[in-house]
């Protein structure tokens, strides 16, 4: 039990990745929160089922949308299936991404197909959801938007370099769209993530990292201690970050109570990143 009391119903949040991970985890508790949710994702199948999971936490709407973050035309008919079934967004929290598949170095090793799925998913997939909903918030006046980027943005290195490019990219577009957007009373943000163990590890990158990194990382056998042992030992409190870490500053960012917030960057990361 914490101590903020989260209160979103009558809100209509719109989250994309919210198959799996921190997509899913904030969808659970904006449910929690009683907001209404029109949950996006590019797997149909497991978006479904997080809009099952949340409809057992709340007795407010609750569905689920086939929506690739690369496909203009998916975004828009999800937008405007959205608009149909809720009549307004009043919360989009644009957050599918992917993680890179091939580390350098050397640069070479890093074909341009690595480079072009990661940025358009991490950057232009960002670029085009928001482009798609920019126009609910400004006739409304009114609205938040947040976006994931990630302390790569800040911690890159050779091994992450398609990634934290893609990452800073979509700072930098969400920190000129909060000055567009600031003159329709709309608020752009944007969380950066430590470490949260979800498929962006757990689908092999943390042994990848293991691979290149070596050291004392060479200890662990398995996804999760490894990404464990990499968010503990740089991190000032020493420990990865939870999925419930991310909704909370999300659900933050959504509130009433943040509406002098915009254009910032919010490492939640347990002081893993010590300086910008
Ligand atoms: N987990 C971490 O430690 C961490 C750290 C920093 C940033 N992030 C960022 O957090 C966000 C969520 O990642 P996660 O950790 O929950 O991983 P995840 O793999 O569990 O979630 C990513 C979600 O995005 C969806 N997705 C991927 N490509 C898509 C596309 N083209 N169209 C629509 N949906 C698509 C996936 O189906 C999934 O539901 C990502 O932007 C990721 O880069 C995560």
């Amino acid at each position: 039990m914490g101590n903020i009391t989260w209160n979103f119903k009558g809100k209509v949040v719109v989250i994309t990745g919210s198959a799996t991970g921190i997509g899913r985890g904030t969808a659970l508790q904006f449910a929690k929160a009683g907001a209404d949710l029109a949950l996006c994702d590019f797997n149909f199948e497991e978006v479904s089922r997080t809009a099952e999971k949340c409809q057992a936490l709340t007795s407010g709407k609750v569905k689920a949308y086939k929506m690739n973050v690369t496909d203009v035309d998916e975004i828009n008919a999800a937008k405007e299936a959205i608009l149909k079934d809720f009549g307004t967004v009043d919360v989009l929290f644009s957050n599918a991404g992917i993680a890179s598949k091939v580390m350098g170095p050397p640069l070479e090793n890093i074909p341009d197909s690595d480079w072009e799925s990661t940025f358009a998913v991490n950057t232009l997939g960002m670029v085009k959801v928001c482009r798609a909903f920019a126009s609910i918030f400004r006739e409304k006046k009114a609205g938040k938007v947040i976006l994931t980027s990630s302390i790569a943005s800040w911690t890159s290195t050779p091994r992450t370099m398609p990634y934290s490019a893609s990452k800073i990219a979509t700072i930098s577009f969400a920190q000129a769209f909060s000055i567009e957007m600031g003159e329709y009373n709309v608020n752009v943000n944007v969380i950066c993530p430590g470490f949260v163990y979800t498929n962006i590890y757990s689908d092999g990158t943390a042994l990848k990292y293991r691979e290149a990194i070596g050291g004392p990382l060479k200890q662990f056998n398995d996804n999760e201690s490894v990404m464990n042992f990499m968010a503990s030992a740089g991190s000032s409190l020493h420990r990865p970050q939870t999925v419930d870490d991310m909704a909370y500053t999300v659900m933050f960012l959504s509130s009433d109570e943040a509406s002098e917030i915009t254009g910032s960057v919010i490492n939640v990361d347990s002081g893993f990143v010590k300086r910008v």
